[in-house]
């Protein structure tokens, strides 16, 4: 059976960011689960200065990514109560591509709210998208003490949230990914 495509985003192009522990931890748990395969996808390997959504200004490498996605895990970290604008870019560019898809997330700060309310943005963001958000998701708050300095997990009660997030993901996925290939949509040519 060919295996589900599953990309892992990562919502920040910081320099400094943290929260690639968090999306390297998801897509090393993602790459031991049967029947999926994962990439992760970080902002900063994109051409995308501008805004919108017009061809020209699409990078045909993430067209091609999230064209042949199947699912969307996105790590965002938390910046001023909302979720930083690279990661909006990447979703602002490809909208016929994320239609009928599924989306986990998970919320990433310094502080003790865990990305919450980067979050609950996010959500009403992808419903305008077409997208299914899960129920679950996974947050990291106080994440300078979840890592240590060089990406290591200092708290493996994480492995099993991730775990049973992917569990939804995953199914989702299936289910989506059955009705797009057989019921018509005016979004995508069945198969
Ligand atoms: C511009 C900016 C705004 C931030 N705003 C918040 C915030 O509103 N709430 C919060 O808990 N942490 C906030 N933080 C701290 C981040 O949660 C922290 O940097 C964390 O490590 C996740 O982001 P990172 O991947 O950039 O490291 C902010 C960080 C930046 C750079």
């Amino acid at each position: 059976m060919t295996k589900l495509k599953i990309l892992v985003i990562e919502g920040t192009a910081r320099p400094k960011r943290r929260s690639i522990h968090a999306a390297k931890l998801i897509e090393k748990i993602g790459k031991d689960i049967e029947g999926i395969e994962i990439t992760l996808v970080c902002p900063e390997d994109f051409n995308l200065p501008f805004d919108g959504n017009d061809d020209e200004n699409k990078d045909p490498k993430y067209t091609k990514l999230t064209a042949d996605a199947d699912a969307f895990f996105i790590v965002t970290p938390e910046y001023n109560h909302g979720y930083p604008g690279t990661l909006k870019r990447l979703l602002d560019s490809e909208l016929k591509n994320y239609i009928h898809k599924p989306v986990a997330f998970a919320g990433v700060s310094d502080g003790l709210w865990g990305g919450v309310r980067a979050i609950e943005g996010l959500v009403d963001c992808v419903r305008e998208m077409g997208m299914v958000a899960t129920f679950t998701d996974v947050q990291f708050p106080r994440i300078q003490d979840l890592f240590d300095e060089k990406g290591n997990l200092l708290d493996e009660k994480y492995i099993k949230r991730i775990e049973r997030t992917y569990t939804e993901l995953i199914w989702m996925a299936k289910a989506l990914k059955h009705g797009r290939e057989n019921f018509e949509s005016k979004y995508h040519e069945p198969k």
